[in-house]
């Protein structure tokens, strides 16, 4: 079972991953983790922030001349703008984690909050899932995502303007993006337990993505609108192809199953909390009416966004590809991959 922690503040000296669980022998490329956390930066409507960090992912421990060894991974990525760290700040911004964190952890600087429930912290995940990545890659399991949707335009001609109207209004835009799961056999995750089914513990990771507010899989929120007749996917089997679906309304996964298909998860995220025009609030400490902080942010992060949800899924996946194939070396995985594909085929 893959398990990973993160810590780190948006401003702080760095972010730190340690990863658990990952078998032997997977070759893990540097490379391939950083180009992860480079695309993590990208997308337009980035904020001024995303110039300055350069972010790179240095391997402190559990791999060895570029192979895992079974011990936990730890991996660290500096912070180059720490400039903002010692600012206090009292102005609760609306649609932030600044007015429930400040009560809940009892602060009076919402610094204090905001220095850990920044996005920042994603780019240690994106690194975990970058290995995620590479463990199913090994099994010609691919994760890939797209942007479907901003500020409620599908047409990616539209995006960059309707970001540079928002931007040049004080406001900030949100989207959706789908990630797409390929290469699967069916039989991961199990519906005898809810926290098995692997359905939802995409669902959970996906959501818990900050400024993610819907998650859907397949059709999602669209089968609920449609007969049963033109939801569910009929089967068909072919020998030597074995069993197969014309459509994928489940999205690849039925009963908290994988059935074959590709897995396709849909995420909503909100606009950007941070805005150029803040809006009304009250200032934590004085109790007086206040505009919201205004702090250097994006403007539209979906398509980084987008890459946090290939790296929660790809995490998921490999946890259920683990739970079923798992064992502690690439190769003892392998053996058990093709005995369960030998048996796959003869059914
Ligand atoms: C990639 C990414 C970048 C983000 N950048 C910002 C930002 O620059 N400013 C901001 O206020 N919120 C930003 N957010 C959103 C906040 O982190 C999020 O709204 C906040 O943590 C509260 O969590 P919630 O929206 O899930 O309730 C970003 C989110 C993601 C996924």
């Amino acid at each position: 079972m893959l398990r990973y922690l993160t810590a780190g503040e948006s401003h702080g000296k760095a972010l730190i991953a340690i990863l658990e669980g990952c078998p032997a022998n997977l070759v893990i490329s540097e490379a391939d983790i950083n180009r992860d956390l480079v695309r993590r930066q990208s997308g337009y409507g980035r904020g001024g922030r995303m110039k300055i960090e350069k972010d790179h992912a240095e391997i402190l421990s559990g791999i060895r001349k570029g192979k895992t060894i079974g011990s936990p991974i730890s991996l660290l990525i500096p912070n180059k703008s720490t400039e903002l760290y010692e600012k206090a700040i009292t102005q609760l911004r609306p649609g932030h984690a600044d007015l429930d964190g400040a009560i809940k952890y009892n602060q009076k600087d919402v610094r204090n909050i905001l220095e850990r429930s920044s996005a920042r912290s994603t780019a240690a995940q994106v690194a975990v899932g970058a290995i995620a990545r590479q463990l199913l890659a090994e099994y010609k399991i691919n994760v890939i995502s797209k942007v479907i949707e901003i500020g409620g335009s599908k047409q990616p001609k539209d995006w960059a303007k309707l970001i540079d109207q928002a931007r040049a209004k004080g406001d900030s835009l949100g989207g959706i993006f789908e990630v797409l799961v390929t290469g699967l056999a069916a039989g991961l995750g199990s519906y005898v337990q809810w926290d098995r089914r692997l359905d939802g513990n995409l669902a959970r990771a996906v959501m818990a993505i900050p400024a993610i507010k819907g998650v859907e899989i397949g059709l999602g929120f669209g089968t609920a609108h449609l007969p049963g007749s033109q939801v569910h996917d009929e089967i068909f089997y072919v020998k030597g192809k074995g069993f197969y679906h014309k459509t994928n309304n489940a999205g690849g996964l039925e009963g908290g199953v994988t059935n074959g298909e590709p897995i396709v998860i849909r995420a909503a995220m909100k606009p950007i909390s941070t805005l150029g025009k803040p809006l009304k609030s009250v200032d934590l400490v004085s109790k007086k009416p206040a505009l919201a902080h205004v702090e250097r942010a994006d403007i539209c992060a979906v398509e980084a966004a987008a890459v946090i949800g290939e790296a929660a899924a790809a995490i998921e996946i490999a946890n259920a590809f683990l739970e079923k194939l798992g064992g502690d070396s690439v190769e003892e995985i392998k053996d058990n991959f093709t005995s369960y594909k030998k048996r796959l085929a003869v059914i």
